[in-house]
């Protein structure tokens, strides 16, 4: 191995990046972690409803394959599901090693419910706080460890390099400090898209470019028109999307409508535990007939002690919001979530640019199908980081077979026009509005005309000029956009109203590859 081959680049300190920088420590590398924000600033720091590993007494790994194959709506890739759920219970062994202070009862790891799962098999910390204690405590073995981590600092660009990996250029987040890294291997954590949607769960720094470079650098991304919406953020007027977890509804919470009525109970045999797809479209259905934006989250008949006690960061954000949730109804409504497309990767996190790897909700590997199951993004993040981190020890070339169907991107340079914020909100709002959780051709076409010309406005000019903050998420949306429309029918979370079913000659996945770097634009 040599010496650069030695020294990854982690980019993101999500579960995904930190998880991978500490094994590859101890695993006697020398990684450094670089990360745009605070090293705690991340998705996971916000996950609430837990993480997800069949290691009750009624559960098995089997289970949980079964029930993450029939969320995935026909597309999850089997091999990937079977080592996400086979592994979950030991990366689960190691973040209790490592000091998670999970909730117990009775001096058993407690375990809670999601939609969609048939077994109890959600561990938490601090009741919904489970993603910010993992966050800390990897933190903190992360720094512990002497990793290098290097805050306030932005992946720019990456471009050729040679068989350890790409040459990535980071600079300040202002644009200044730039520095050309020589060739590593670089590995992106850096989580999904959610805040390029107007309406996200998500924080500010979930803007895809991690996505967005790696397809300019040559990378194929997959499954990039599978957006989760999650169905129940806070939807109070003036407030924060703040979400409020599946898990409540697990515990017993139930939607109603404007009426006060149960709306679920007709619509599916699960009623408010039906797939987070179905429960968002029918929340849009009642939210399309009613005089408000928004439907109820009930959970008044769950006993007081417990929803404060299982909940204290959901109940502390509505009582600082003047909802008091043992006595009154939430008011909810779906947000952008989860990207379930990204970087393809192999079951070892390696894309197809020779160096280059992507984990966690950055990376494609299949293991979502069309739809993730609640919770499955956690373990994900540790399981193929994992595998990552063991590759990085003896990396060998290799990589992910390409999807059934490859779509194939020009991408001409554009005028290197400002960044204006203007346009990156215009990218959030059309993406809500024309990509939203139900889509039809003519938005979609809306919607990919404008990003192209977003791109050739703010685009670079050239090999050499770095993409800018509008360019990149122009692209990402683009990539969302053009996967959507081609994607002719329904499945999962991708919704077509004028495709409503799913079709069996779309059971495959779909990629897009860059054509290759053009012109300037005329
Ligand atoms: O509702 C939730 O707590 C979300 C969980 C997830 O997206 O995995």
């Amino acid at each position: 191995m040599t010496d650069r081959a030695a020294r990854p680049l982690i980019i993101g300190s999500g579960i995904a990046g930190l998880y991978v920088a500490l094994r590859c420590r101890e695993l006697g590398l020398r990684p450094t972690l670089v990360t745009k924000a605070r090293l705690e600033e991340s998705n996971t720091r916000y996950a609430q409803g837990g993480i997800a590993a069949a290691i009750g007494p009624d559960d098995s790994p089997a289970r949980h394959l079964a029930d993450t194959v029939r969320a995935g709506a026909g597309l999850v890739d089997r091999a990937a599901a079977k080592v996400l759920t086979g592994e979950a219970p030991k990366r689960i062994a190691d973040l209790v090693r490592y000091g998670v202070p999970f909730d117990t009862v009775e001096g058993h790891i407690a375990l809670g419910r999601e939609a969609a799962h048939s077994r109890s098999r959600l561990l938490h910390a601090g009741g919904d706080a489970t993603g910010y204690s993992i966050e800390e405590t990897l933190k903190r073995h992360v720094l512990a460890a002497g990793v290098e981590a290097r805050e306030s600092t932005v992946l720019r660009a990456l471009r050729p390099g040679n068989r350890d990996g790409p040459v990535a250029v980071l600079s300040a987040p202002n644009g200044t400090a730039v520095e050309v890294e020589p060739p590593r291997p670089v590995v992106l954590a850096t989580g999904g898209v959610g805040s390029l949607y107007l309406q996200s769960s998500n924080p500010a720094v979930a803007t895809g470019e991690g996505i967005s470079l790696a397809f300019r650098a040559g990378a194929l991304v997959s499954d990039m028109e599978f957006v989760q919406f999650h169905p129940t953020a806070f939807a109070q007027e003036g407030a924060p999307r703040f979400l409020i977890t599946e898990a409540l509804r697990g515990e017993g919470a139930v939607l109603r409508n404007e009426a006060g009525e149960r709306f679920m109970v007709d619509r599916h045999q699960d009623a408010e535990l039906a797939p987070r797809d179905v429960v968002t479209r029918a929340i849009e259905e009642e939210i399309a007939r009613s005089s408000i934006r928004h439907v109820f989250l009930d959970a008044t008949a769950l006993p007081r002690d417990l929803l404060f006690a299982r909940f204290p960061s959901v109940t502390s954000f509505l009582l600082a919001h003047g909802v008091d949730p043992s006595r009154e109804r939430i008011p909810v409504a779906p947000v952008a979530h989860y990207m379930v497309g990204g970087v393809t990767t192999d079951l070892e996190g390696r894309s197809s640019v020779p160096g280059l790897y992507a984990v966690g909700e950055a990376a494609a590997t299949g293991v979502h199908g069309a739809n993730r199951l609640g919770s499955n993004s956690l373990v994900e993040g540790l399981v193929f980081g994992e595998r990552a981190a063991r590759r990085l020890k003896q990396p060998v070339a290799g990589g992910p077979r390409p999807p059934a169907k490859v779509l194939s991107l020009e991408l001409p340079f554009g005028e290197g026009g400002p960044q204006e914020g203007a346009m990156f909100e215009e990218i959030r709002s059309r993406l809500w509005e024309e990509v939203g959780i139900e889509r039809d051709a003519p938005a979609l076409r809306s919607a990919l005309e404008r990003f192209g010309e977003i791109e050739r406005r703010a685009g670079p000019r050239g090999p050499d000029e770095l993409p800018g903050r509008v360019a990149n998420a122009a692209l990402t949306a683009t990539l969302i956009a053009r996967a959507a429309l081609a994607r002719t029918e329904s499945r999962g979370v991708h919704f077509r109203r004028d495709f409503p079913t799913p079709r069996p000659a779309w059971r495959r996945h779909l990629g897009v590859l860059l054509a290759r770097p053009t012109r300037r634009a005329a």
